[in-house]
């Protein structure tokens, strides 16, 4: 149950360093600062520590009630994971030699049909909630599968474990020739609307029901209505794919003739709102970006999946050129790892990609450009200087970071609740420790800071994760094994 405690009584305090993102600035490094937690597991105050008596005086806290961090520590916002398939985590980590559709028939539908099983679902679902939390993944929104009554546990596990969730019952009722894995579409609103009830029922403080269509190829023309009014009249966060790879583009072309583009199918079914978040979007144009930042709908960049699957990259820096909002997203198991450190480094390495085809680009004729025969870099000359225009810029670990933070928050549209240390949020906290014994690597004596957080970014692990919060409440160290 929520709780609904107004009071605002100072509970602990953490002092130490503290690296966060803001809208201004990808990642700030505050050595020596303070933060007060209220009971209630809100941010009360986040001041430089020289102002500590006077913070003292006026919460009423004692020196007792500080945590000390330990001098390479620190605390930074827990991470968003925007897009996550709970129900394929079994399979993550194989099973990545095919094309998006028929992946899909091969593999993912055959799993995803056994979730009718509470006890299958039970147990794979605590696993996936205990791995996300244990590796710094505060907030999930995940896709569950068809089935309403194992959808629904999932809510309860991630409330249990107090992960802060969205839980979607996957919507789909055409398409599937492969399994028995498929809903009536009559019988889809239905169950949708029955989660969408009992999970509001429950009122979970932090764990709230997404509408999830699974994308337009499995979804009539009807479902997709209808799912856009139940998402309306609960005023509920939706989620789905969208260009994603070329055999999907091609199918919903197909499907969907009378529609202008891909974000269009569902525009036009009320699924594009500021409370949507449509993961992959590699192929979007810019007509359908400007109807994304429009709409103040929202992209789950999911870099993993991408590349595993052969299905194309995102265009970070032309996203947010667009102003969409965009978080990242594990895509498990198109995506192989459940760790979002591990998307941030694909994110990085896509977009470094990026940043190598356009320098191609730019440094040979016209004629020529994206050539495969040219695979050297050549040394910019006088007269390649002259053909290139503005320079392409990967995006930075800095602005990964905020990616994985405060971008997943805002794609998801918490981010006034969320994300960063603004006081005022909740604490969603991860505490790293680049110290621990056998830890995954080293620091050294000249190491400045920035270069530890980096070090954490590109090398770093659980094993460096040595607490985890949501909203003030400690989740990490777990409790023992169920
Ligand atoms: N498109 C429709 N369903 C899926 C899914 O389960 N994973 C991925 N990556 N793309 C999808
Ligand atoms: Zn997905």
């Amino acid at each position: 149950m929520c709780s609904t405690s107004q009071t605002s009584k100072v509970a602990y305090c953490f002092k130490g360093t503290f690296v966060h993102s803001t809208n201004c600035s990808p990642m700030e490094i505050l050595r020596d600062h303070i933060m007060g937690v209220s009971s209630n597991g809100k941010i009360e105050f986040f001041e430089h520590a020289r102002n500590q008596a006077g913070l003292e005086r006026k919460w009423r806290f004692n020196r007792s009630d500080i945590r000390e961090l330990d001098n390479h520590e620190f605390c930074m916002p827990g991470m968003v994971d925007t897009h996550i398939h709970a129900s394929q985590y079994s399979f993550s980590g194989t099973a990545l030699d095919l094309p998006l559709l028929d992946w899909l028939d091969k593999y993912t539908f055959p799993t995803e049909s056994k979730y009718k099983e509470q006890e299958l679902a039970k147990n794979i679902y605590s696993k996936v909630v205990r791995r996300t939390l244990k590796n710094g993944t505060t907030t999930a929104c995940y896709f569950a599968t068809i089935y309403k009554d194992s959808s629904l546990l999932l809510a309860e596990i991630a409330h249990n474990y107090g992960q802060r969730a969205f839980v979607g019952k996957v919507s789909m009722d055409i398409n599937n020739h492969v399994t028995n894995y498929k809903e009536t579409t009559d019988g889809s609103i239905a169950e949708t609307e029955r989660f969408i009830r009992e999970l509001l029922e429950r009122k979970y403080c932090r764990v709230k029901p997404i509408v999830t269509p699974r994308f337009a190829v499995s979804c009539s023309e009807k479902l997709l209505q209808e799912l856009g009014e139940l998402a309306e009249i609960y005023g509920t966060h939706i989620q789905s794919h969208i260009s994603e790879a070329d055999g999907e583009m091609k199918r919903v072309k197909a499907l969907f003739p009378n529609y202008k583009n891909y974000a269009d199918v569902y525009d036009k079914n009320k699924l594009l709102t500021d409370k949507t978040v449509m993961a992959h979007g590699c192929y979007l144009s810019d007509e359908e970006l400007e109807l994304f930042r429009e709409r103040g709908a929202a992209i789950s960049h999911c870099p993993s999946s991408n590349l595993s699957l052969c299905s194309g990259h995102l265009d970070v820096r032309k996203v947010l050129e667009h102003r969409v909002k965009i978080g990242l997203g594990t895509d498990v198991a198109g995506g192989y790892s459940p760790s979002m450190l591990d998307t941030i480094r694909r994110a990085m390495d896509t977009s470094k990609v990026l940043f190598i085809q356009h320098e191609l680009g730019q440094k040979i004729d016209g004629s020529s450009l994206h050539s495969p025969h040219i695979n050297q870099p050549t040394m910019p000359t006088s007269q390649t200087l002259l053909i290139q225009k503005e320079k392409y810029a990967a995006i930075t670990y800095k602005e990964a970071f905020r990616l994985a933070t405060l971008g997943g928050s805002q794609a998801l549209n918490i981010d006034d609740v969320t994300g960063n240390f603004q006081v005022g949020k909740e604490f969603d906290a991860v505490l790293v420790s680049p110290t621990v014994p056998d830890g995954p690597f080293e620091v050294f004596a000249d190491d400045t800071f920035e270069d530890i957080v980096q070090k954490f970014l590109f090398l770093g692990d659980d094993r460096n994760i040595k607490e985890v919060y949501v909203a003030g409440k400690q989740v990490v160290p777990l409790p023992n094994a169920a």
